[in-house]
């Protein structure tokens, strides 16, 4: 089957067997390798992507289900070959150290923080709840999305 999606702004159109996973057809067919493959079996976050905005593990999501609609990787997230703030928080912060989970922590945390503007500490690492860290103790990873957080809000003004 054909399915059609837009990936990161741009039209993609792949020919898949139906029962891939998205994740999959990241990985072996776009070479979207940003896309990590952790548990597979929606268990450790690695694999989330935006899908029309929102978090979803790309391991659990069959390809054509995602036929029509906006798939976001991190590599989405960078806008004229500069990085977000918030990737440049999480280097500012040491935030990063194998970064394994550091794609799908990022999408998440940016959809939170996007939709709970001055979130605090405690509803940080409740949204990154499903997003498991090996490396950090998520105390870098909070403080570089408090840091960012906080500034976008200034920034955004009264
Ligand atoms: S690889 Fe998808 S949740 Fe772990
Ligand atoms: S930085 Fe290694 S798993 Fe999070």
């Amino acid at each position: 089957m054909i399915v059609r999606f837009t990936l990161n702004g741009r039209p993609r159109e792949v020919e898949t067997e139906p029962h891939r996973t998205l994740l999959d057809v990241l990985r072996d067919t776009l070479g979207q390798l940003e896309a990590k493959e952790g548990c597979a079996e929606g268990a450790c976050g690695a694999c989330t992507v935006l899908l029309d905005g929102r978090p979803a593990s790309s391991c659990l999501t069959l390809v054509p289900l995602v036929e029509g609609r906006r798939v976001t990787t991190v590599r989405g997230l960078e806008r004229d070959g500069r990085l977000h703030p918030l990737q440049e928080s999480f280097v500012a912060h040491g935030a990063v150290q194998c970064g394994f989970c550091t794609p799908g922590v990022l999408l998440t945390a940016l959809w939170y923080v996007e939709k709970n503007p001055g979130a605090d500490r405690e509803q940080i690492r409740q949204a990154l709840g499903g997003n498991l860290c090996r490396c950090t103790g998520y105390t870098k990873i909070v403080d570089a999305i408090e840091a960012w957080s906080r500034r976008a809000t200034a920034e955004a003004g009264p």
